[in-house]
């Protein structure tokens, strides 16, 4: 019950905060449990405020920014309150912030699923995920991190939101069943500031879900079993390139 009423909390000054265009001071916290100097990649990235905490905390070896920017929404972002400007921001000059925050980092522009595709298998030690939050877009990245990110290393993220009725809601559910899969482990299941972490205890294998599919059928498999399955090295998953701009931010498929 008192954590119930404790996420409820979080979630309307949550709220609030991204009302009036800010982001809840204190998430960076969960930054302490990322290894320092290591291969790490921020996926959604927006001005690099977050990006600007991972540089000063976690002292990356290596750095990559991943984000749409205009690639996604043009020039300008749409009208997300105050947090675009009302829709007056620039994506060029959002990625150009970023890249000051982060002088260092390697920036990408493009669909994440896209950009993650092309690098190797087991690059990353870590990486923070915070794009847009949907079910399906999460279920999608986690399962092409389960190959980007090491073995035994660290995957972070914002936005756990227990209660179902949240915008956001889809990532935990995503966050849960790629733990249920066995393949991820849980670390925090959202800390006061919605941030979540979880460990990549067994990089997905094709042979799982084929002796799986003998064993259940392939439609008892999880939307995640079935992306990861989708997922093989550096080939991209099919449906990359149907994404929705139209979808960001919004809680249609959670
Ligand atoms: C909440 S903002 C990121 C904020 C940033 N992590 C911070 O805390 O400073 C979400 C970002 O995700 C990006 N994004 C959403 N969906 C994406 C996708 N599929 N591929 C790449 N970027 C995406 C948006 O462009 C936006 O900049």
């Amino acid at each position: 019950m008192i954590s119930l009423v404790l996420q409820k909390v979080r979630s309307v000054r949550h709220r609030v905060a991204i009302r009036f265009g800010l982001r809840p001071n204190g998430r960076e916290h969960i930054l302490r449990r990322a290894p320092k100097g290591a291969v790490c990649a921020e996926i959604g990235v927006f001005r690099g405020e977050f990006a600007s905490h991972i540089v000063r905390i976690t002292r990356p070896a290596e750095m990559h920014l991943i984000d749409g920017w205009w690639a996604l929404y043009g020039e300008r972002y749409p009208d997300w309150g105050a947090y675009t400007d009302y829709g007056r921001l620039g994506t060029r000059q959002a990625h150009d912030e970023a890249q000051e925050a982060a002088p260092n980092a390697i920036l990408h522009v493009g669909h994440d699923l896209e950009v993650l595709a092309s690098f190797p298998d087991r690059h990353f030690d870590w990486a923070y995920l915070d794009t847009s939050h949907t079910y399906g877009q999460t279920v999608a990245e986690l399962a092409m991190l389960s190959h980007k990110i090491k073995p035994g290393g660290l995957l972070l993220g914002d936005d756990w939101h227990d209660d179902a009725t949240h915008t956001h809601a889809g990532v935990s559910k995503a966050v849960r069943e790629a733990c249920a899969s066995g393949e991820w482990r849980t670390i925090v299941e959202g800390d006061e500031f919605a941030q979540w972490a979880i460990r990549l205890v067994r990089p997905h294998s094709h042979h799982d879900h084929s002796k799986q599919s003998v064993r259940s059928g392939p439609s008892k498999l999880t939307q995640y079993q079935q992306h990861a399955a989708a997922v093989s090295g550096s080939r991209l998953i099919g449906d990359v390139r149907s994404f929705d701009r139209a979808r960001h931010n919004s809680d249609s498929d959670a």
